[in-house]
């Protein structure tokens, strides 16, 4: 006796009342049917096994034990589409699921609410490329060959003169490119250092550029505008002071502190007892900058800072690890 006819039609049969299947009751019957039921086709089909040719019986048992396990994989599948897609003819007042909402990340939060309070003051904003030049991320900027942060270890270099920019003050000289005085700018962007991850260092992390050029702009201006940008970003009754720094690009340089937002400048761990907190660099725009720019220094004064994106959001956060941002824990994210 051949069985494979039999099965044939039995699949046949199968398939077409799989394809009306439009319940989980009526795929129940069907199961018991064909499957599990006591006179089932299945154990039909195999009760007839002892009808074969003994030399036959093991190449027909197993087209059958094949045959069986597709209807059990069948089944199943139409069980679980039948199961997560409710049919509308069963009960359609069921309430639809509501998938959970994302939300914006605290680091591009941060991002807006800074380029938000220097929009308010004026300043455009302006974007530049993550792979820059050698030219606009150093020279252009008065940065000499031999100074620490155009070495290898500082700077990723892709095929030179190309680089991941290591800060957005190339869009400084981008912008003074393109566009003459006035000009009132804010730069947010990505940039890249082949630091180590540790507490306080990631080797992708953003920062956002300021550059302010016109006649008779002076420091008195900078410091205006960084105050400003304190109280709106940490409150009224923040406090800013201005050390003197040095950077290639600036002239004179000064680094910016903001009086400690925990203690309020009494001194507390998170100051180091000192009652400050540095948030950015920033100085008056070289006189070489501009003459690379095309800018003439005698006619035109300018200020410039850049300050790390991240470190604003660990400190008005009281976040103490920068690595949490890029780990993508739930439990963090959903806290801002
Ligand atoms: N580019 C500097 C850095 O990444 C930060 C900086 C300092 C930017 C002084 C400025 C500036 O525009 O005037 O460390």
């Amino acid at each position: 006796m051949d069985l494979h006819p039999r099965i044939e039609e039995a699949k046949q049969r199968f398939l077409e009342e799989l394809r009306a299947a439009s319940s989980k009751d009526l795929l129940a019957q069907i199961k018991n049917r064909f499957l599990t039921g006591k006179e089932s086709v299945l154990r039909g089909l195999f009760s007839l096994l002892s009808k074969v040719p003994p030399d036959q019986k093991g190449e027909e048992g197993k087209t059958l034990n094949a045959f069986k396990s597709w209807v059990e994989i069948e089944i199943e599948r139409v069980q679980v589409a039948l199961g997560s897609a409710p049919l509308s003819a069963e009960d359609p007042t069921v309430p639809g699921k509501i998938p959970p909402l994302g939300r914006r990340h605290p680091v591009y939060r941060t991002w807006e609410d800074m380029v938000g309070i220097f929009a308010r003051l004026g300043f455009d904003v302006a974007y530049g490329p993550e792979i820059e030049h050698e030219k606009n991320n150093f020279e252009a900027l008065n940065i000499p060959l031999d100074h620490p942060s155009r070495d290898a270890f500082d700077t990723f270099y892709l095929e030179r003169p190309w680089l991941l920019r290591s800060h957005t003050s190339p869009v400084q000289i981008r912008t003074m490119m393109r566009q003459k005085p006035p000009i009132r700018v804010v730069v947010p962007g990505k940039v890249f250092r082949p630091d180590k991850a540790d507490a306080s260092h990631l080797p992708m992390f953003h920062q956002v550029e300021g550059l302010m050029v016109g006649e008779r702009v002076t420091f008195a201006h900078l410091k205006g505008m960084l105050l400003l940008f304190a109280e709106s970003m940490f409150g009224a009754g923040t406090k800013v002071r201005f050390r003197p720094s040095f950077f290639p690009f600036t002239e004179p340089s000064a680094e910016v502190d903001i009086s400690c937002i925990l203690c309020g400048a009494k001194g507390c761990p998170a100051c180091k007892g000192s009652g400050w907190m540095e948030i950015l660099g920033s100085g008056m725009v070289h006189p070489k900058v501009f003459q690379m720019c095309g800018i003439d220094p005698e006619k035109y004064t300018g200020f410039a800072f850049g300050m790390g994106i991240e470190r604003i959001a660990m400190l008005r956060h009281g976040v103490t690890d920068i690595r949490h941002f890029l780990e993508n824990h739930f439990r963090f994210l959903e806290q801002f």
